[in-house]
């Protein structure tokens, strides 16, 4: 499925968040948003602590910043990187390759390129507070084309940094306090939490990017001919018995609208 052109363009140029618990789909849908800039000839960039197969299509994998920096004297569009599996090894080899990134980006014959590096599971290499390569890219980056692309599984692992500077938020079901959403000024979500937990709204999300607006959006489709999705007639309980419509926890439900990106 197409993502719209304004959102992809607002995520190719602006940093971003994905926020969403274990399986909720934010690896799912950071390689649709890859593969799409990828046909609008950004460069990307998936850093996997995970290792993670299904996404191995993302890139030419490497395991070492000298790979890394290899392909990016080679052009490579398309790069995903497999850190080890050790922590301090990893902070480190991601603090190399932004260093990489930000020394390319002043290269004759590289300046114009435009990145978007995604880090999955970014908790794995940050901790709120510390000043390294992922705090580098979210505050300057952008002026210099490198663009981050924060995953992780609760909007309090996030670093602060991360959070307010990035324009786009997509947050998938979380477990995050009420207390602590607003601290993050998200009272908007504690009552829409609700519907993201519940199993019949599996991989919908809620967004903005970044122009005050937030929105409710259905998963996006691996269907290529159709962005549309039918909703069920009927929802059934785990069960199996119908539910009453009263309690359905459906978009119309929350008084919201629904919206394409
Ligand atoms: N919009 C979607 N439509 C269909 N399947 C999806 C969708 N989003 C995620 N999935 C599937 O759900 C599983 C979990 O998604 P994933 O993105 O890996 O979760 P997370 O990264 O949040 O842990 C995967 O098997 C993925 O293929
Ligand atoms: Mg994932």
């Amino acid at each position: 499925m197409k993502l719209s052109g304004a959102f992809l363009e607002n995520m190719g140029k602006r940093h971003s968040v994905i926020v969403g618990m274990t399986r909720s789909g934010k690896t799912f849908f950071t390689k649709h948003v890859l593969q799409q800039l990828q046909d609008q000839n950004y460069h990307t960039i998936f850093f996997d602590p995970k290792h993670d197969d299904d996404y191995a299509s993302l890139g030419t994998i490497c395991n070492t910043p000298l790979q890394f920096y290899h392909q990016l004297l080679k052009k490579n569009p398309a790069i995903v990187y497999r850190p080890s599996p050790k922590k301090e090894d990893r902070v480190n080899e991601l603090n190399r390759i932004t260093e990489f990134l930000f020394t390319m980006s002043n290269k004759d014959g590289f300046k114009r390129i435009k990145r978007v590096v995604a880090i999955d599971e970014i908790q794995l290499m940050v901790k709120k507070g510390t000043n390294d390569g992922v705090e580098t890219i979210w505050t300057v980056g952008a002026g210099i084309g490198v663009v981050g692309i924060a995953i992780t599984q609760r909007i309090q692992l996030l670093n602060e940094t991360c959070w307010s500077q990035s324009e786009n938020k997509i947050i998938f079901k979380t477990d995050d306090r009420p207390e602590y959403l607003k601290t993050r000024n998200l009272d908007h979500y504690i009552d829409k939490r609700e519907f993201f937990l519940d199993t019949d709204n599996k991989y919908w999300f809620y967004y903005t990017t970044g122009n005050g607006k937030w929105r409710i959006r259905e998963p996006i489709s691996t269907a290529s001919t159709s962005n549309t999705i039918s909703k069920p007639t009927t929802t059934k309980t785990r069960k199996g018995n119908p539910k009453p419509i009263s309690s359905l926890k459906t978009v119309e439900h929350f008084g919201l609208k629904r919206w394409d990106i």
